[in-house]
C-alpha cells in the first residue's frame, strides 16, 4: 500500500487492528490482512484505558501481520487488545504563519497554552528525500553571504554564511546553550529573514526560558518552536528534529531565509539509540543503533538551501571521537568546540580555536584582509600553545625577546576574544556586547600589529571592540 492510495471517499484509506503488546514506548499492532497493513511512518492511533488519545508511528513490519510501533506519548494505561486505527497517513503538523510565536510539540500541538493551532495547510514531517525539491536558481552563482553575528571569535574564525551548517559542540555545562542563545538574540534581531528553533531532549526549564527571552526582545513574531524535552518518550525526542525541519522547509517555501537553531542534535541519537534497543536491534560495536549514519544523514540531507543551521552538539564525558558526534561532525561546515579548560579559566565562550574548524574561512568568502588577519590569529595561537608549556617549566623571563612579545599578544587576543553576552547578563552581571566584523577585524589587527603592546591583558578581558 502506498501512500497515495484512497478509499473510495477519497480519503486515506483506514484500517482496523488491534494492540498485542505494550513494551515502554514500544507498541505491536496486529492487523487482520496483510493488506490492512499500514506503511513505514505511518500514523496509528489509539486509545488508553483512560480515554486519552495516543499517537504511534509504524517502525517495523512483523510477521504475521503485526505493526511495531512507536508512541509518541506515554503508553502509560495502554491495555491489551485496544483497538488501533491506521490512519493511512504518516505524521502531519499544521504549517502556516499561524506557527510564528507557538510552541509545538512534536505532532504540532500547542505546548503554549494559547488556544488551538488552526492552520490552513499541513505538513508530513517524513518526506521522501528523493522528492525534496530545490530552488537550485537561487543559489547557483552568487558569492556567499555572510551572516553577522556580533560575537568577535565566531565572526572572525567561523564566519557564519547563509545556507551553512554551524554545530557547538562541547561537553556538559561548556556553554552550548547560552551560545546558541546568544546567536539566536543577535542574529534574528537583525534579520529580516525567520527563525525555527527546536528542542531536543533537553531541560523543559530551557524551552521556558527562551520563550520568555524572546518574548522580552520583541522577536516573538519570528521565531517558531518545537519542543521534545527529556521528559518526553524516545520517539517524540527522535521525531522532533523532524517537526522543526519541517517548520523550516515551511518557511523556505514561502520564500524566506530561515535559521534552523537545534539545542541538543546529540540527544537525537541518543534516543534513535533507546527506540534501536527497544526494537530488539542489536547495536554496533560502538555500542549505538546500526543506523547511526544514517539517521544523522536523512536529518542533515534535508537542512539544504536557505535554511541557515546552529547545532549545539553535546558531547558525551568530553570525548570528541564519540561516534555519534563524529557522525554529526561530517555534517557541519564549521565546527566550533567548547573547552573545559577555557570555561574553568573564565573565558567565555570557550571555543577553542584550535581544536575548531570552519570551511568558510576562505579569503573568497571572508575577503583577503579577513583571511589573513584569522591565519595570523590562528598561527599566534598555535606558536602560544608551544610557549605555554615553555614557560609553565622555566618561566617567562626564559623567553627570547621576540617568542614573548609573541606570548603577551597571544594572551592579549585570547582576553580579546571573550565577550560578555547579552542572555548571560544574569550571570556575570556584564551587560551583552554585539561587535561588528569591521570592529572586530580592526581590533584585532591593533594586537597583532603591536599597536597596543602597553596596555595590561586585563583590559581585553570581557570587553566590546578595543577603544583606541
Ligand atoms: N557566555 C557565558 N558567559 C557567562 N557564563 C556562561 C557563559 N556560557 C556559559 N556560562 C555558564 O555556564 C553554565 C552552563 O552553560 P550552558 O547551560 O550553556 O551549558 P551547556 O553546554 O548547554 O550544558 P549542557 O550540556 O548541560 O546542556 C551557565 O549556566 C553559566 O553559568
Ligand atoms: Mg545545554
Amino acid at each position: 500500500m502506498s501512500h497515495s492510495e484512497t478509499g473510495t471517499d477519497g480519503q486515506p484509506r483506514q484500517t482496523i487492528g488491534k494492540v498485542v503488546a505494550v513494551q515502554g514506548p514500544v507498541v505491536d499492532v496486529k492487523f487482520n490482512a496483510i493488506e490492512d497493513m499500514p506503511d513505514m511512518h505511518d500514523m496509528v492511533m489509539t486509545k488508553t484505558f483512560d480515554g486519552r488519545e495516543l499517537t504511534l508511528l509504524v517502525a517495523e513490519h512483523l510477521e504475521g501481520n503485526l505493526a511495531r510501533c512507536v508512541a509518541l506519548s506515554a503508553t502509560l494505561n495502554l491495555q491489551r487488545n485496544a483497538t488501533a486505527t491506521a490512519t493511512g497517513q504518516s505524521l502531519r503538523i499544521p504549517v502556516g504563519d499561524e506557527l510564528f510565536g507557538r510552541i509545538i510539540n512534536v505532532m504540532g500541538q500547542p505546548l503554549d497554552g494559547k488556544g488551538p493551532i488552526r492552520t490552513e495547510k499541513t505538513a508530513a514531517i517524513h518526506r521522501d528525500l528523493s522528492k525534496v525539491e530545490m530552488n537550485m536558481t537561487k543559489l547557483a552563482g552568487g558569492r556567499p553571504e555572510i551572516v553577522e553575528t556580533g560575537i568577535k571569535v565566531v565572526d572572525l574564525l567561523f564566519p557564519v554564511v547563509r545556507g551553512s551548517k554551524t554545530g557547538v559542540i562541547g561537553g556538559a555545562g561548556c556553554g552550548k546553550t547560552v551560545l546558541i542563545s546568544e546567536l539566536i538574540h543577535n542574529i534574528v534581531e537583525e534579520h529580516d529573514g525567520a527563525c525555527v528553533f527546536c528542542g531536543i531532549g533537553e531541560r523543559i526549564r530551557e524551552g521556558n526560558e527562551l520563550y520568555h527571552e524572546f518574548r522580552e526582545a520583541g522577536i516573538l513574531d519570528k521565531v517558531m518552536m518545537a519542543f521534545g524535552q527529556m521528559d518526553e518518550p524516545p520517539g517524540a525526542r527522535f521525531n522532533v528534529v523532524q517537526t522543526g525541519i519541517t517548520l523550516a522547509e515551511y518557511l523556505q517555501n514561502s520564500g524566506r531565509e530561515v535559521l534552523l537553531f537545534m539545542d541538543n542534535v546529540f540527544r537525537f541519537v541518543q534516543a534513535g539509540a533507546e527506540i534501536s534497543t527497544l526494537l530488539g536491534r542489536t547495536p554496533s560495536e560502538t555500542g549505538y543503533q546500526p543506523t547511526l549514519g544514517s539517521e544523522v544523514g536523512d536529518v542533515h540531507e534535508r537542512i539544504k538551501g536557505s535554511i541557515s543551521a546552529f547545532e549545539a552538539v553535546y558531547v558525551p564525558a568530553d570525548d570528541l571521537t564519540d561516534p555519534a558526534v563524529v557522525a554529526i561532525f561530517s555534517y557541519l561546515d564549521a565546527v566550533m568546540v567548547l573547552s573545559r579548560e577555557r570555561t574553568q579559566l573564565g573565558l567565555y565562550p570557550g571555543i577553542d580555536p584550535l581544536a575548531s574548524s570552519c570551511s568558510n574561512l576562505d579569503s573568497g568568502v571572508v575577503g583577503q584582509r579577513h583571511f589573513d588577519l584569522s591565519q595570523e590569529v590562528l598561527r599566534i595561537f598555535t606558536k602560544y600553545d608551544e610557549l605555554r608549556r615553555i614557560v609553565a617549566v622555566i618561566g617567562i623571563d626564559e623567553l627570547s625577546k621576540a617568542d614573548r612579545t609573541l606570548y603577551e599578544r597571544a594572551r592579549k587576543l585570547q582576553y580579546f576574544l571573550t565577550q560578555p553576552m547579552f542572555v548571560a547578563e544574569a550571570f556575570t552581571g556584564r551587560k551583552g556586547q554585539f561587535v561588528r566584523i569591521g570592529e572586530t577585524l580592526d581590533s584585532v589587527e591593533m594586537i597583532v600589529d603591536g599597536r597596543v603592546d602597553d596596555r595590561g591583558e586585563d583590559e581585553f578581558y570581557m570587553i566590546g571592540k578595543v577603544e583606541l
